[in-house]
């Protein structure tokens, strides 16, 4: 079901539960790095390259949107929150403008909502490539696509990261995707859109992040989230199925997300 640009399911709550664990504990560990190391700065980056309203409802259910998601578990991070929200559509910033505002307007907290294309928004983020690196999360939730630019089919969001990895600021910086495997697949088996790579080679590709974890994959679309980091022991979440991809459960996820059946065949 799509409201507004955002695709629901009953994989959502899911997602947004998965989402909270993760940013949960990244950002424990993130105070237990800043706490440990005086040459980090105290401060945390998390970027929504998807934002939403930060809000919404599915069958009759109020689901918090990535946002709010972020929001919440930043209040426990002992430092400076730059949070920046990037939507192309312009009745969810507005709406997101407002409910972020609500609980997160001390000193403490830097929100920045953005109105436009994610890819054009994060190519004008000049100044950041002038920031000392920082700890922090990209997260990318497009509604199952891999494209940026549809209806264009240029730019995917691999291509993305994969520039965003490059710079500098970023290195510190986790890459965090939920993707539908089957959408891929579909994309590489139609003779019509621009050749994409696999799951495996588009993370290869991401050649700034060093080390990955995927998680289980959800319902038919294959959902499943991907996260890059340069961190070897950044740890596993055995409780929801989000595993390293050099581990033995994590290399047999991402082999089964990989290739379409008639690819596994050949
Ligand atoms: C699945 S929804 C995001 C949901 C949100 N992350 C959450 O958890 O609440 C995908 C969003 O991406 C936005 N979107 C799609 N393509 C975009 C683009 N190229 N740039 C910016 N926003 C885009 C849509 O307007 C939609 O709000």
């Amino acid at each position: 079901m799509i409201i507004n640009g955002i695709g629901m399911s009953e994989y959502t709550k899911t997602k947004q539960n998965h989402l909270k664990i993760i940013l949960d504990v990244h950002i424990r560990i993130s105070n237990c790095i800043i706490r440990k190391n005086q040459n980090f700065r105290k401060e945390f980056c998390y970027i929504d390259t998807n934002s939403g309203p930060g809000k919404y409802s599915y069958k009759g259910q109020e689901i918090m949107g990535s946002p709010m998601v972020f929001l919440n578990s930043s209040i426990k991070f002992n430092g400076q929150v730059h949070a920046f929200f990037i939507d192309e559509n312009y009745d969810s910033i507005n709406a997101l403008r407002k409910i972020s505002a609500i609980g997160f307007k001390m000193p403490k907290y830097d929100v920045r909502c953005f109105t436009g294309k994610n890819y054009e928004i994060l190519g004008d983020l000049e100044e950041a490539r002038a920031i000392p690196r920082i700890l922090g999360i990209v997260y990318v939730d497009p509604s199952g696509t891999i494209y940026a630019d549809q209806p264009k089919n240029q730019v995917t969001y691999f291509e993305i990261l994969s520039l965003l990895s490059e710079i500098p600021t970023f290195s510190i910086v986790d890459f965090l995707m939920n993707v539908s495997c089957s959408n891929i697949k579909r994309v590489r088996s139609c003779s019509l859109t621009k050749r994409i790579p696999t799951l495996r080679q588009a993370i290869e590709g991401i050649k700034g992040k060093k080390y990955w974890l995927i998680r289980e994959p959800y319902a038919r679309h294959q959902w499943t989230f991907i996260l890059g980091t340069n961190w070897y022991g950044f740890p596993e979440f055995e409780g929801i199925g989000l595993y390293h991809v050099r581990s033995k459960r994590g290399n047999e996820i991402l082999e089964e997300l990989n290739l379409t059946k008639s690819e596994m065949e050949e």
